[in-house]
């Protein structure tokens, strides 16, 4: 009897693909979107986007960013969700599964890299917005003068001690989290923040609205000047759509391998499409109008977070609370967007190379805290040091958004559109034919196979005048 019943689940495990243990997931359909929308929703919303649109010109940037998100970026992220779910392993693994003995999985291993670089950057903007939390609270940052505000930022950013302090502090706070685990971790974090941060913009728009010559910001937003679109900006409107939603590196597929099978992938990546896009015209409307109303430059760039913003709060009635609040939301948002970036390598140190979550969590934050600090250091110690022209900060930044990303994203749509096929495609995106959507992924499948790898390739050759 007793060897009856081994020989049974031998062949029972023989037959059954699933692994043994159990592997962590994404447990309700809401956890899914918090947490897909908690990667996609980030500093890229609230930092990059708003600065990003200021210097290109408003909102015909704007609508060249829209494009790139509807004929490239949710493609891609359809097809990175649908791979990750069909292999149901990290980043290198899916590829290797999904392609055996093919070179694929090198696309996986340079989306581990990328999550690294971008987090070694990341981590340092997302350290500043930690700092400005208690800096606003505690009135630092109370002065309707740029140039104050200014000082305030440049103390912080040129302090080696205060940079590396708080970038180690984020560190700390979203490894603990990634320790948790997928449903523990990552599921319940974003779902409890994600309403929130809606909350916090809405409350903070209307604010904005609601000042005196707010029209003008508007303006800004919705009124195309089509000079201003040149080779340079579509590369950063299309970078900027695959930093925004989280693809060409490997977190959607990540991410995607938590889902659940009953999952509908296309409805789900439109619907946090359609929700990121809002959170960032949102964050657009937030501060354009009172940078605006306040009589501040739209063009700051990169510091317009950081010395317009506080100054433009400070100026409006009950600024001081509306200001602790933002940063409060733009936090959120950076966690969110941070988990989704850790859980990449980390999903590769542990079911790739066999280390336990806790080590390879902590081994991942160990070396990012050694890489990141070339970034946090940037305008301190290290600012004279510059590659290519730049500080490592910024490399990490133009590296990633501006090459490694779209360069993975183009991979990922000739592999899905040339390598893996239609019926694979079709299968795994009407979960095996259960869902009446095959018009649907027919035209998903035609965009990615000819549209998204040609649009990408010369947007990317032109940006970095190889064309
Ligand atoms: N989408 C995130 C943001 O907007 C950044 C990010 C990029 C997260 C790549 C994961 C992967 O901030």
């Amino acid at each position: 009897m007793a060897t009856q019943v081994t020989v049974k689940s031998r062949a029972a495990v023989k037959h059954d693909v699933s692994p043994l243990i159990t592997r962590d997931s994404f447990t309700t359909s809401l956890g899914v979107i918090a947490a897909t929308l908690g990667s996609a929703v980030g500093l890229g919303n609230i930092w990059k986007f708003p600065f990003l649109t200021g210097v290109n010109g408003g909102a015909s940037f704007i609508i060249v960013y829209l494009i790139s998100t509807l004929l490239v970026g949710l493609p891609i992220m359809i097809a990175e969700i649908m791979l990750g779910r069909q292999a149901r392993a990290d980043a290198v693994t899916s590829l290797s599964k999904l392609a055996p003995g093919k070179p694929w999985w090198l696309v996986g291993a340079a989306g581990v890299i990328s999550a690294f670089l971008i987090l070694a950057f990341y981590t340092e903007v997302a350290a500043w917005v930690f700092a400005y939390i208690f800096k606003a609270a505690l009135g630092g940052l109370l002065s309707t003068n740029p140039e104050v505000t200014g000082q305030a930022f440049n103390q912080l950013i040129t302090d080696p001690w205060q940079s590396l302090l708080w970038q180690w502090l984020v560190l700390a706070l979203i490894s603990a989290i990634i320790i948790l685990g997928v449903s523990k971790g990552i599921e319940q974090t974003t779902k409890r923040l994600m309403p929130l941060l809606f909350l916090l913009l809405v409350a903070i728009g209307v604010r904005s609205l609601t000042l005196p010559g707010a029209m003008e910001g508007l303006v800004f937003l919705f009124q195309p000047d089509f000079s201003k679109v040149t080779a340079a900006a579509l590369l950063t409107a299309m970078g900027l759509a695959f930093f925004k939603l989280s693809i060409g590196m490997g977190a959607m597929m990540t991410y995607g391998s938590y889902f659940r099978d009953d999952q509908n992938i296309p409805a789900t990546a439109t619907k946090v499409m359609l929700a990121d896009l809002t959170v960032s015209i949102l964050a657009g409307i937030a501060i354009f109008p009172a940078v605006f109303a306040f009589g501040f430059e739209p063009d700051a760039g990169p510091s317009l977070l950081f010395i317009t913003i506080p100054a433009v709060f400070a100026a409006m009635p009950l600024g001081h609370f509306f200001m602790v609040l933002f940063f409060i939301l733009a936090a959120i948002a950076a966690t969110g967007a941070m988990l989704s970036l850790l859980e990449v390598p980390v999903a590769f140190l542990n079911e790739r190379l066999g280390l336990s979550r806790v080590m390879a969590t902590l081994s991942t934050v160990a070396l990012l805290a050694l890489v990141g600090s070339t970034a946090a250091l940037s305008n301190s110690l290290l600012a004279d040091f510059k590659l290519f022209g730049m500080t490592m900060f910024d490399l990490y930044d133009f590296a990633t958004s501006n090459i490694l990303l779209p360069v993975g994203g183009l991979c990922l749509s000739l592999f899905v559109g040339w390598a893996w096929g239609f019926a694979e495609v079709k299968a795994a995106l009407t979960n095996n034919g259960t869902l009446p959507n095959e018009r649907l992924v027919r035209a998903v499948f035609g965009i990615i196979k000819f549209v998204t790898p040609v649009l990408v390739l010369i947007v990317l050759l032109n940006g970095l005048k190889i064309l």
